[in-house]
């Protein structure tokens, strides 16, 4: 659909002007946006802007498998990240195995669009999770449908990096860090289940955790296969700085601090 084509639509209409300019705008630079928006998705980036919550999408950050990211300010002129989960393209098969089993949600009835839009709320459920549990995550600041807002973690100019490609000066710290953030999610009865060098960003020297839409609760029957996992991804990463660490003492002192 060309971008005449959407701005004509009825639907599009019922934008005040200036959402609509900005919208042709995201529209109009489809190449570099990606091809994410259908429809409902760009009319709801629209109510976000016409509801005074963004005021514009600045530039894509990430293109992953199951959501795009983007840098957007406020009319306070503060930053925010942008989660839109694709209704189009998203992986069922992967989502499966971290929502079954999750009492939180109920997907049984669900059609396409109205799971995703679980996995959205699932995601900012998590990151809440988190300020409770006081592991350095993004704020969550808004879910609406397949679209979420959160803190924006990085300068004016760039997002903050992920662990994976930076050098840390201290990465005994860094380390020990991240095993007391997944001890404070364990003892809010939450997993990962995705955590790795690709899922943690550093800003200022202080890791910081995303990616939290497939977190699960411990009483998940593979939560403990996810936990395991999550350590062997981080102490395997860690090795490269000779931090030796003993990954199956790492799980046990998790699992039994619960109490
Ligand atoms: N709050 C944020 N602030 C800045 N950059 C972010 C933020 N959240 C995600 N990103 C960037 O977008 C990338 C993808 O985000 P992520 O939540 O991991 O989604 P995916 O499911 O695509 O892996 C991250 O690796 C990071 O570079
Ligand atoms: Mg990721």
């Amino acid at each position: 659909m060309s971008s005449d084509e959407l701005l004509n639509d009825k639907w599009l209409k019922k934008l005040d002007r200036q959402s609509q300019v900005i919208l042709d705008r995201v529209v109009f630079n489809r190449k570099t946006f990606g091809e994410v928006f259908d429809r409902q998705t760009l009319l709801l980036l629209g109510k976000l802007i016409s509801d005074k919550i963004i005021n514009q999408i600045d530039f894509p950050i990430s293109t992953g498998k199951e959501a795009n990211i983007f840098r957007g300010t406020t009319p306070e002129n503060e930053f925010v990240a942008i989660k839109i989960f694709r209704t189009s393209t998203m992986t069922f098969k992967h989502i499966a195995a971290y929502i079954e089993g999750d009492p939180r949600f109920s997907y049984g009835y669900k059609n396409r669009r109205g799971i995703i839009e679980e996995w959205a709320k699932k995601e900012y459920k998590n990151l809440d999770l988190l300020q409770k549990a006081k592991v350095r995550a993004p704020a969550p600041i808004k879910c609406v449908h397949n679209v979420l807002l959160m803190e924006y973690i990085g300068t004016a100019s760039k997002p903050a990096p992920m662990l994976k490609d930076v050098h840390l000066k201290d990465p005994q710290k860094i380390f020990d860090e991240i095993m007391t953030f997944m001890a404070r999610m364990y003892k809010e009865k939450l997993v990962h289940a995705d955590l790795s060098a690709f899922n943690i960003l550093m800003f200022r020297q202080k890791p910081y955790i995303i990616d939290v839409g497939q977190a699960v609760l411990i009483d998940h029957p593979s939560s403990f296969e996810f936990l395991k996992r999550d350590i062997h991804n981080i102490t395997y990463y860690f090795k490269k700085y000779d931090i030796e660490s003993d990954e199956q003492a790492i799980f046990e002192k998790l699992v039994n601090k619960k109490k």
